[in-house]
C-alpha cells in the first residue's frame, strides 16, 4: 500500500483519490481541501501526507522509474505460485484458497498444524504469490516513536505494567516534535506511530497539540495510546490524527480479562469498532503465545481479525517479560509465527500484514521470513536512544540499540533484495 513517492491524483470523489504510480492505480484518503485532481500528492498508509511540487515530483519519478521496474522484475521472479495439484488434504486446502473459497475452520486448524517442512515451504509460497497479486511489490516501513513508558495497568503480559519496577521516562511536547522532525527531515519517514503506556498524565489539549504539529510536518500520524476514551480519540481524529494501532489482544473473553485486569473484551472491540467507524486507518491483532491459548484460539483470532477487517493487521508472539506474571512461559516457534502470517494471508488476500518487532525479537531472520511468507509491511524505532532501552514492554526487544542509521540501510537493502519498494524510508528527502 505505501508507495512514498510522488503519484499523481487522477480522480476524487467525496474522500476517496485516486493515485497513479507508473501505471499503477492505488486508492488514498484525502481530507477535504487537501489536494486537487492534477496535483502530485506522496501518501502513506492509504492516506494523502502532502502535496509536492510538480517540478520535483517529476524529477523523483525521473530519478526513480527505472529502479522501480527493477525491483518489480526482482519480486516477480522471487515470487512462483507454486504446484498446488495433487489430492493430499492440505493441497486441496490451497487449491481452495486459490479459488477464493472460504476455508473452514477446520480446514485452517490443519493448515496451522501443518509441521511438514516441505508443505510449510507450500504455504508461504502460496502466501508470498497472495501478497504479491494483491500489492505488487508495495511495502510499508512505519517510525515508531515510543513516548512514554508510564502505564496505569497491570497486564500480565506486559513489561511495562504498573506495577514493574521500572525507570519511568515522559518525553515533553517539545522533545516528541524534535524527533519526529529529525525523522520526517533527516531520514525521510511519512509516518510516525506514537505510542505509549495507558498514560493519563497528558492532558487531551497536550495530546491534540502534539498530534497538530507532528502531522503538521506533512505525514501521517498512527496512533497507539491503548484503552483511552472515544472521546479522547475522536478529539485527535479531528485534530489530524488518521492512523491507529490498537490490538484485541486474544479473542478468548476469559484469558483477555485475566491477563488484562478490570477489562473486558467487548469494551475493547467496541472501542476498536468506533475508530474504524469514524474514519481512522485501523491497525489490529492479537498476540500467541499465550498460556490457556489453543490453536483453536489462534484461528478464532485469525478470524476475529478478518471481521475486524483492519487495513493493517498486527500480530505478535508474546515475549515472556521479567517482572509480569508471564515470565517463565514458553517461546511459541518462529514456524507458528510464519504459519500465522501465511493463514492471515490466506483468510483476509488484500490485507496489509506487519512483521513485528516482537517476532524480530523471537527470530532474528523474521524480517526477510515474514515478507516471503505473506507479510508486506515493517516497523523501525525511533524512540530517542537515551530512553529507548526503558521502553521495555517484553525483554530482548529487538532493534533497542542506537543504530537506527545502520538499521534503516539494512532495512533498505532488505527491501530491495527481495524486490520490495523501499521509497518510504530515507529515498525521498
Ligand atoms: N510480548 C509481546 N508483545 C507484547 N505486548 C505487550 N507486552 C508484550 C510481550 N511481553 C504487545 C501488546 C500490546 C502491544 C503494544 O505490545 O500486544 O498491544
Amino acid at each position: 500500500m505505501c508507495y512514498a513517492i510522488p503519484g499523481k491524483l487522477i480522480s476524487l470523489k467525496d474522500n476517496i483519490g485516486v493515485v497513479d504510480y507508473f501505471g499503477e492505480e492505488r486508492k488514498i484518503l484525502v481530507d477535504k481541501g487537501e489536494a486537487t485532481v492534477g496535483d502530485y500528492v506522496i501518501a502513506q498508509g492509504g492516506v494523502l501526507v502532502r502535496k509536492i511540487p510538480e517540478s520535483q515530483a517529476e524529477q523523483i519519478l525521473v530519478d526513480w522509474k527505472e529502479s522501480f521496474e527493477k525491483l518489480k522484475e526482482r519480486d516477480a521472479s522471487l515470487t512462483s505460485a507454486p504446484d498446488v495439484t495433487g489430492d493430499t488434504k492440505f493441497l486441496q486446502i490451497l487449491q481452495k484458497a486459490n479459488l477464493k473459497q472460504t476455508l473452514s475452520k477446520e480446514e485452517l486448524l490443519f493448515l496451522l498444524q501443518t509441521t511438514d517442512k516441505k508443505q510449510l515451504q507450500l504455504l508461504y509460497d502460496f502466501a508470498n504469490t497472495m501478497r504479491q497479486k494483491e500489492h505488487g511489490n508495495a511495502s510499508c516501513t512505519h517510525a515508531i516513536l515510543e513516548f512514554s513508558n508510564n502505564c496505569v495497568f497491570d497486564c500480565e503480559y506486559c513489561g511495562i505494567r504498573k506495577s514493574h519496577d521500572l525507570k519511568r521516562y515522559r518525553l515533553t511536547t517539545e522533545e516528541i516534535v524534535a524527533r519526529a522532525k529529525y525523522g520526517v527531515e533527516q531520514l525521510g519517514f511519512t509516518a510516525f506511530v506514537l505510542q505509549s503506556g495507558e498514560d493519563f498524565s497528558y492532558t487531551d489539549e497536550q495530546l491534540v497539540d502534539i498530534v497538530k504539529q507532528v502531522k503538521s510536518l506533512g505525514v501521517l500520524v498512527f496512533l497507539s495510546l491503548g484503552l483511552r476514551s472515544k472521546a479522547l480519540y475522536k478529539k485527535l481524529y479531528d485534530a489530524g490524527a488518521r492512523a491507529v494501532l490498537l490490538r484485541f489482544e486474544t479473542s478468548d473473553e476469559q484469558l483477555f480479562s485475566k491477563l488484562r485486569p478490570g477489562t473486558t473484551l467487548k469494551d475493547r472491540l467496541s472501542l476498536i469498532k468506533y475508530l474504524k467507524e469514524i474514519g481512522y486507518v485501523l491497525a489490529t491483532g492479537f498476540m500467541y503465545g499465550l498460556p490457556g491459548e489453543t490453536d483453536e484460539t489462534i484461528i478464532n483470532n485469525i478470524l476475529l481479525n478478518a471481521d475486524l477487517a483492519p487495513d493493517m493487521y498486527s500480530s505478535g508472539p508474546l515475549i515472556p517479560t521479567k517482572g509480569t506474571p508471564l515470565k517463565e512461559e514458553e517461546l511459541i516457534s518462529a514456524d507458528t509465527a510464519l504459519k500465522i502470517i501465511a493463514i492471515t494471508r490466506l483468510v483476509s488476500s488484500d490485507s496489509n500484514i506487519l512483521v513485528t518487532t516482537a517476532l524480530e525479537t523471537l527470530e532474528p531472520q523474521a524480517r526477510k521470513q515474514g515478507l516471503l511468507a505473506g507479510a508486506n509491511s515493517l516497523m523501525l524505532t525511533l524512540t530517542p536512544p537515551e530512553v529507548k532501552a526503558l521502553y521495555a514492554i517484553y525483554d530482548g526487544k529487538a532493534n533497542k540499540e542506537d543504530r537506527l542509521l545502520e538499521q534503516i540501510q539494512e532495512t533498505i537493502e532488505l527491501l530491495k533484495s527481495l524486490g520490495r519498494s523501499p521509497m518510504d524510508i530515507g529515498l525521498i528527502q
